[in-house]
């Protein structure tokens, strides 16, 4: 694992998608796995300007995402599909059927997970997989207690986690339960990582990623059997590390 600590959330914007456009210019037909959050959002931002600038192109890429609220359709506000489109999708020329997001409202959430799952081989695996990181160590929404080797599946979603992103919805009660997300295993496949973290509610999740073994109790523990990670964390969120 290589550790970046930066000043600031911009700064930790910066250098994510300073790192992103860079692999985009190697690799244009790249397939980039993308998170939703707070976190990625500047990134994302970044990467529009870039585009805009003509530094960049979506033209060949293709994308995949983290993962998927359960019961809430694509256009669905609080859904992570509009959330990709308004972020980043509908503001580049990324073609419309080049990004995949699990689809929260398929009548059969398990074959969905193996459609997911099957989608990925054929895009040839992940070149380079942008992660966020929860309050309890989640990725993707793999909950705390998630075995390394799990695949796509159905999530129920802890309290801690519907409660940190209880401020995106109007009622915390309208949080969905479930979610539908990439297993560790789907996740560690990717051939590069890059985890974000910002600002001083990541502070014991980074500690613990920083000082502890692997283990299931803090799924990003994962990601230290994988030889290709960059963890850009600000000083808030690094504030124990060091
Ligand atoms: C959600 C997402 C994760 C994300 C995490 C942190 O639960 N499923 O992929 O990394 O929250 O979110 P934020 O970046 O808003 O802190």
């Amino acid at each position: 694992m290589e550790w970046i600590v930066v000043r600031d959330y911009d700064a930790m914007s910066e250098e994510a998608a300073r790192r992103i456009i860079e692999r985009m210019k190697a690799q244009p037909d790249l397939v980039l796995g993308l998170a939703t959050g707070s976190t990625p959002v500047g990134t994302y931002r970044r990467l529009v300007d870039a585009f805009r600038r003509g530094e960049i192109s979506f033209a060949r890429v293709r994308t995949v995402n983290l993962d998927e609220y359960v019961g809430l359709a694509p256009d669905h506000p609080q859904s992570y599909a509009r959330f990709m489109r308004e972020q980043l999708f509908d503001h580049v020329d990324l073609p419309a059927d080049a990004w995949d997001i699990p689809r929260g409202t398929a009548a059969d959430l398990e074959a969905e997970c193996a459609r997911y799952e099957a989608h990925i081989r054929e895009l040839g695996g992940i070149d380079l997989q942008l992660l966020g990181i929860g309050t309890n160590g989640h990725i993707g929404f793999n909950e705390p207690g998630t075995p390394f080797e799990s695949r796509t599946h159905v999530v129920a979603l802890t309290a801690s986690t519907r409660e940190a992103n209880a401020r995106f919805f109007e009622r915390p009660e309208d949080v969905p339960t479930h979610a539908v997300t990439m297993g560790l295993e789907t996740i560690l496949e990717a051939r590069e990582i890059l985890l974000l973290a910002s600002g001083p509610s990541k502070r014991e999740a980074i500690r613990r990623l920083y000082h502890e073994g692997p283990s299931p109790d803090l799924p990003a523990s994962a990601l230290k059997h994988h030889p290709r990670v960059t963890v850009i964390v600000d000083e808030a969120a690094a504030a124990d590390i060091r």
